[in-house]
């Protein structure tokens, strides 16, 4: 598609779902049929995004610990949607690989708007990553079921847990690489 023909589309679509603020203030709910239907843009984080990556950290875990300054220390990629913060998924190198071993990747946080869930976004966020070409690894709480679901989906796989690893509530981590 041209892309002014594609801009004028994804404005009819913004425009039959309402504008960000029906959004905002709950007056619509996204279609859970796809990310092609939120037309998420991934990009890298910048420092304006901070506040808004503070606020979703809040809304999507019980304990957020993850201070603004944190975000930009690793590689933050967002997920906009209508042009706001709707998704991100934070990860760094932990070894540069050698002639015989791949570098390796670890994913360090991953959060979703909870009005956008169930349409694919943290899954494109995850496979943009992969095409980094590395091992990636992550850790999850034993108790975070969609969060285990996601990773599995995409072929994650269990390697090992670590007994009592999360405060607030104490709970183990589940340690998962990709196959
Ligand atoms: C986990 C999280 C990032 C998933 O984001 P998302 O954009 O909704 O995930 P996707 O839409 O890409 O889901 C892909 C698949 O994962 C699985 N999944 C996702 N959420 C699920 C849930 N609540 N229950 C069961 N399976 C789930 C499903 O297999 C889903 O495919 P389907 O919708 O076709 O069934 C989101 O729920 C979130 O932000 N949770 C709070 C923060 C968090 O726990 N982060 C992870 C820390 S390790």
């Amino acid at each position: 598609m041209h892309g002014n023909e594609a801009q004028r589309a994804r404005l009819r679509a913004a425009k039959q779902r309402g504008t960000p603020a029906d959004i905002r203030a709950g007056r619509l709910t996204p279609s859970p049929s796809c990310a092609n239907s939120l037309d998420p843009v991934l990009r890298p984080a910048t420092k304006n995004d901070l506040p808004a990556l503070v606020e979703l950290e809040r809304a999507s875990f019980n304990v957020p610990n993850w201070p603004a300054d944190t975000f930009l220390r690793y590689e933050c990629t967002v997920a906009e949607v209508l042009g706001e913060v709707g998704g991100f998924l934070v990860s760094r190198e932990i070894f540069g690989g050698t002639n015989t071993a791949p570098p390796e990747r670890e994913i360090l946080n991953l959060a979703v708007d909870p009005r956008y869930r169930r349409a694919g976004i943290a899954t494109l966020l995850i496979k943009k990553e992969f095409r980094k070409k590395a091992l990636f690894f992550l850790e999850v709480r034993e108790s975070n079921v969609a969060a285990r679901a996601l990773y599995e989906s995409l072929g994650f796989v269990e390697i090992s847990r670590r007994a009592e690893y999360y405060n607030n509530p104490t709970e183990t981590a589940i340690v998962m690489r990709m196959k």
